[in-house]
């Protein structure tokens, strides 16, 4: 089968008609734009040659976070590609996101500036609070209201420091707080979803209001994981059925995985470190899965998430007790 990339696919679109194209990118509710496809840099092992190989590949979107505590790396990536001539910075899309324990109003732009500066750039595209759970340097729970954090992003994104804004592992009560007391609707919010959390509701809802909806974890329990589960027997990468689908495509079946999230209208953020798995997990624009088959996927719902955040559940805003 002819392997189109959905920029392949657009360029010779554009050759044809004569408009330039810029690849497969979703509006978001503040008018900026997205690409639809992300990579993740969680846990990565060598973060600088995997952003290096992510972007050549034809990645544009980078999930960073101040909490994975390497922006200087993945940021010598990024300049990296840039000065080599591959990407302008102005192609690429870069997301962050704001420690727990920098919640307070007054914290956010200094945080931000510190991450600007860690990863060496002028700006992100989009910055996110990592989760509603605030905590104090040693990781206790305090109770301050996100509402308060939020303000303090509509600074950041005033200031021209970030700009699009959004939340992480936030439920749809929180973010309804949020739509309510505040100026800016969040653009995004980053959360579990994949064949064994699907998350129906709370991406309904995100699709309702506007929201993009950024899918972490992609592969759910379909890759091994560090706690893997004994009582429940998650859908592996040999999955009968993701086998089927997988030789019904010409594809494999992590590619099944990550169409499946792209045909639910969510950016997957697949992370790796194997340059096979980086080129493979985002070529995955010359196929299409049938509602049906997103369907039945959905029914690998485990109702258990990869992150439970479990260390986070006493405190008063912890999110997961509903969607
Ligand atoms: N906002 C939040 O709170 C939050 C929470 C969790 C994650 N995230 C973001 O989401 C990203 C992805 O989530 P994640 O790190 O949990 O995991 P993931 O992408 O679902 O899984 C990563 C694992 O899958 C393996 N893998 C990747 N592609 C594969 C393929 N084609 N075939 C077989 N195995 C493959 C990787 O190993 P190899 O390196 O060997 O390929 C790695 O062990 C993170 O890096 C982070 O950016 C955000
Ligand atoms: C953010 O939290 C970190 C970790 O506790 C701390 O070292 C840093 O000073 C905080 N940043 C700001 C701006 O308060």
């Amino acid at each position: 089968m002819k392997v189109l990339t959905c920029s392949t696919l657009l360029t010779l679109l554009s050759a044809s008609l004569l408009v330039s194209v810029d690849g497969c990118k979703k509006k978001l509710n503040d008018g900026n734009e997205i690409p639809d496809f992300a990579f993740g840099t969680f846990k990565l092992k060598t973060p600088t040659q995997s952003i290096r190989r992510a972007i050549e590949a034809g990645y544009r979107l980078i999930d960073t976070a101040a909490f994975y505590a390497n922006e200087e790396e993945i940021g010598k990536g990024i300049r990296d590609v840039i000065e080599r001539g591959i990407v302008t910075r102005a192609e690429l899309f870069i997301s962050g996101k704001l420690l727990n324990t920098n919640h307070s109003k007054e914290q956010v732009i200094p945080a931000l500036k510190l991450s600007l500066k860690k990863l060496g750039l002028e700006y992100l595209d989009m910055y996110l609070i990592h989760s509603p759970m605030a905590t104090t340097s040693e990781g206790e729970n305090i109770c301050l209201d996100y509402v308060k954090t939020w303000r303090g992003m509509e600074n950041a994104q005033k200031l021209g420091l970030a700009r699009s804004i959004g939340v992480s592992n936030f439920n749809s009560k929180q973010i309804n707080r949020i739509l309510t007391l505040c100026d800016v609707p969040p653009a995004v919010n980053e959360i579990e979803v994949n064949p064994t959390y699907p998350n129906l509701a709370l991406v309904a809802y995100c699709k309702v209001n506007n929201i993009a909806v950024m899918a972490y974890s992609p592969f759910g329990y379909m890759v091994p994981r560090r706690y893997d589960l004994e009582d429940y027997s998650p859908p592996k990468f040999n999955d009968p059925y993701f086998v089927k689908l997988a030789h019904k495509y010409g594809k494999k079946t992590s590619q099944i995985a990550m169409r499946y999230l792209i045909d639910r209208n969510v950016i997957p953020i697949p992370r790796s470190d194997n340059p096979t798995h980086i080129q493979e997990n985002i070529d995955v624009y010359d196929f299409k899965l049938t509602t049906k088959e997103v369907s039945t996927i959905n029914t690998y719902d485990i109702n258990t998430k990869v992150y439970e955040l479990g260390f986070l559940r006493n405190n008063v805003f912890y999110s997961f007790y509903q969607s």
